[in-house]
């Protein structure tokens, strides 16, 4: 431990002494920050772990509608309807089981869920194949859930 702990300041002072003299230092931090340092706006996608979600009540019939299209193409060949169980679990209930937000990334953060989150992991131990990513939008996740939602009786 001690021994990593010196080879990084090591390796931190080399890289400091190596790339910049005070003076280039000094000019880096009067200018003002370049574009590519400015916060860019992060695309609705994803790959970014979602923090909240709305839900609406009573459900939007036409968000039902694109996440039935959705489940179609991308979820049924592994999920029921109902609770009987395909590669994946069957979704009768899902919405009642778990948080909108854990549904949310489940979908669109798959990778991340299964590396860190308790419950997930339990589900991959009892299913033993791995959710793999559908490159899912949180816009369509969100899409999804309304349909889980009306799957699972609510108006
Ligand atoms: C190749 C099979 C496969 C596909 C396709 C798939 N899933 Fe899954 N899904 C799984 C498996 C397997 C699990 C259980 C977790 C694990 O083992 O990784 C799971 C778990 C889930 C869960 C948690 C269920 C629960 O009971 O808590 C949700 C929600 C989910 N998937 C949503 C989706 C959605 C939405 C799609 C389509 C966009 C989709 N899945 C497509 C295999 C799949």
């Amino acid at each position: 431990m001690f021994r990593k702990t010196t080879l990084l300041a090591a390796a931190l002072m080399v890289a400091v002494f190596a790339c910049t003299s005070k003076k280039e230092a000094e000019d880096a931090a009067k200018k003002s920050p370049g574009p590519t340092e400015a916060a860019a706006p992060q695309p609705e996608t994803h790959g970014t772990e979602v923090k909240s979600i709305e839900l609406k009540n009573p459900l939007d019939p036409s968000w039902v509608v694109i996440g039935e299209g959705i489940y179609e193409t991308k979820c049924l060949a592994c999920h029921k309807l109902t609770n009987e169980k395909l590669v994946g679990p069957g979704w009768a209930g899902v919405t009642k089981r778990r948080e909108p937000l854990w549904i949310m990334n489940m979908v669109t953060n798959v990778e991340m869920m299964l590396e860190t989150d308790p419950e997930a992991q339990k589900m991959l131990e009892e299913c033993l194949v791995r959710m793999p990513n559908q490159n899912v939008t949180q816009d369509d996740a969100r899409k999804i859930i309304e349909f889980m939602r009306k799957n699972d009786g609510e108006k």
